[in-house]
């Protein structure tokens, strides 16, 4: 639901053309987490949904992680880092994913139990792919994925044909 809260929240992203490209119009959420009403007010739409509905939350790098920890405390739960690929000692598990030109891969311990259930964090639906490869990388590791969470879907990127049940709070 739309409060006057999270409709402030959402005016607080800045979109800023021709970034990292020409042509690109990019989100920046950075003005929206640095008012502490609008992240509590957006940290708990996401949640909301959810509550009592999973045992621990999986955020995304890089940028799902700033909303992640978050969540995590929020909700009471602990956290498990979806990384890129290198960037972890141990992985148990990788997943790799096809981008615009080439590909990507995303990796994770595996610290938690058999059945744990996850609730996936990031910060924006795009093409989808980022989030379709952890919904596979999390049962690989024992989880099971009850639900995403994301600050903002880019409807015209399409991920929601993918990914159809991600919860979206804002969408552009
Ligand atoms: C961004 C964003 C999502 C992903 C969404 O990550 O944070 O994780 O793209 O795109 P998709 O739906 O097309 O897969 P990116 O790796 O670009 O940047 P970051 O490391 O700054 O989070």
């Amino acid at each position: 639901m739309q409060t006057p809260e999270l409709a402030r929240a959402e005016s607080l992203i800045r979109t800023i053309p021709d970034y990292p490209e020409p042509g690109v119009l990019f989100r920046d959420i950075t003005p929206l987490l640095a008012d502490a009403e609008a992240l509590r007010a957006t940290i708990d739409a996401m949640i909301e949904p959810f509550a009592g509905q999973f045992d621990v939350v999986a955020g995304i790098e890089a940028r799902g992680f700033l909303l992640a920890g978050a969540v995590a405390m929020a909700a009471g739960v602990g956290l498990v880092p979806i990384r890129k690929a290198g960037r972890l000692p141990r992985p148990a598990a990788s997943v790799s994913y096809a981008l615009e030109y080439g590909t990507a891969t995303i990796e994770a311990h595996d610290d938690i139990a058999d059945g744990t259930r996850v609730l996936l964090v990031d910060d924006v639906l795009a093409t989808g792919g980022t989030i379709q490869a952890a919904h596979a990388l999390v049962p690989a590791l024992g989880g099971v994925v009850v639900a995403t969470s994301v600050l903002m879907e880019l409807v015209a990127l399409g991920g929601r044909a993918i990914v159809p049940d991600v919860h979206a709070l804002f969408a552009a």
